[in-house]
Parts: structure tokens; C-alpha cells; sequence
């Protein structure tokens, strides 16, 4: 399946806010997307499965001096398993790659399998645990990905 990348805009927000809301347990708002769109550093791109198709997954980084970090990724749930994450997560490390960037960063909770083993497919290591950091009992694994 070809898979098409391409910046989020304003226009997107609605159909980015519900595959938030359906992957996250504590989505992010209307305004924070609307912040990250006025960040210089901060970029979302969005995946379509043609390029004249509906979005079907997002993700968000910043990415500042020598790192880029992952703030955010989800794939809608109709369209999961089809490689949309990793389609996604790889233009996030080939753009961080190619400006010079030394590492990638991402947060992700110890309860979630699905995404830590995609991160492990893209070599990321676990490198230190925060926990409750998303509440009782819910650790947070610090991921990271270095390219020296
Ligand atoms: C994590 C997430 C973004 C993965 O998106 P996706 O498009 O389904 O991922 P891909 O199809 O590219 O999967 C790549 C690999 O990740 C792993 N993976 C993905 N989903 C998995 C699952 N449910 N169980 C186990 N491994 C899984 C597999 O190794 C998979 O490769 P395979 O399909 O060849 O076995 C998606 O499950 C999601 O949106 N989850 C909710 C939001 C979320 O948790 N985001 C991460 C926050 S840190």
C-alpha cells in the first residue's frame, strides 16, 4: 500500500483530534494541536494511504539542536497493523537523520506493547523508567534512538 506523508495544516485538525480521541485514555485538546502548528520546531505530518485519501494517522516531534523528539503518534484503529507507524515513525528518523540530528527521544507507557514493540523494530533502546509518571501504576519508558 502506498502510503503519502504530508505536513498537518489547520484544515486537519478535526480528523487528527478523533484519532486522538480514540487512541489516548487522556487526548489532547483542539488548542494544543492549534500551538504545536505556531511552533517553529514543532512539526505534525500526517499519513494518507493515497495521497487523495482520508487521514489515517498522525505523529508530532519537535525537534531542537541535536534532537528530535516524539511527542505524539497514533494510527487510526480501522487502519492499524497495515504499517501506517512505521511509515510514519521512519520519516521522523530519516528527517532527524538528514538535519544532523544525534538522537531521537519519545515517552511511551509501560503498558503499551504495541508501540514499544514498533520502537524496538526501529532499534530505539529503553533507557530509564518514570514512574506514575501518567498516573498510579502507569510508568513512563524514556526511549531513545542514537545515530552515533
Ligand atoms: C502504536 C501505533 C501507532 C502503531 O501503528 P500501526 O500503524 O498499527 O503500526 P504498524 O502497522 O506500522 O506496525 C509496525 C510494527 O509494530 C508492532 N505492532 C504494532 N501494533 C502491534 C500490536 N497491537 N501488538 C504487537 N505489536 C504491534 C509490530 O511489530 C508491527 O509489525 P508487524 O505488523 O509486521 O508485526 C498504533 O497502535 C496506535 O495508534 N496506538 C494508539 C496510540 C499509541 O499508543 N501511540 C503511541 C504512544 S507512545
Amino acid at each position: 500500500m502506498a502510503i503519502h506523508i504530508r505536513n498537518a495544516t489547520e484544515r486537519d485538525l478535526p480528523r487528527i483530534i478523533e484519532i486522538e480521541q480514540l487512541a489516548f485514555p487522556a487526548p489532547w485538546t483542539l488548542a494544543s494541536f492549534q500551538r504545536e502548528l505556531t511552533l517553529p520546531f514543532s512539526r505534525i505530518m500526517v499519513a494518507l494511504p493515497a495521497p487523495s485519501g482520508q487521514i489515517a494517522g498522525f505523529l508530532c516531534r519537535w525537534l531542537i539542536a541535536d534532537e528530535c523528539h516524539i511527542l505524539n503518534i497514533a494510527v487510526h484503529p480501522d487502519s492499524r497493523r497495515l504499517g501506517i507507524g512505521t511509515v510514519l515513525l521512519a520519516e521522523a528518523i530519516n528527517e532527524a537523520k538528514s538535519t544532523g540530528a544525534n538522537v531521537v527521544t519519545l515517552e511511551v507507557r509501560r503498558s503499551n506493547l504495541a508501540a514499544r514493540q514498533l520502537y524496538r523494530k526501529f532499534d530505539f533502546e529503553e533507557r530509564r523508567l518514570r514512574r506514575h509518571y501518567y498516573g498510579p501504576g502507569e510508568d513512563a519508558i524514556i526511549m531513545e534512538l542514537r545515530f552515533d
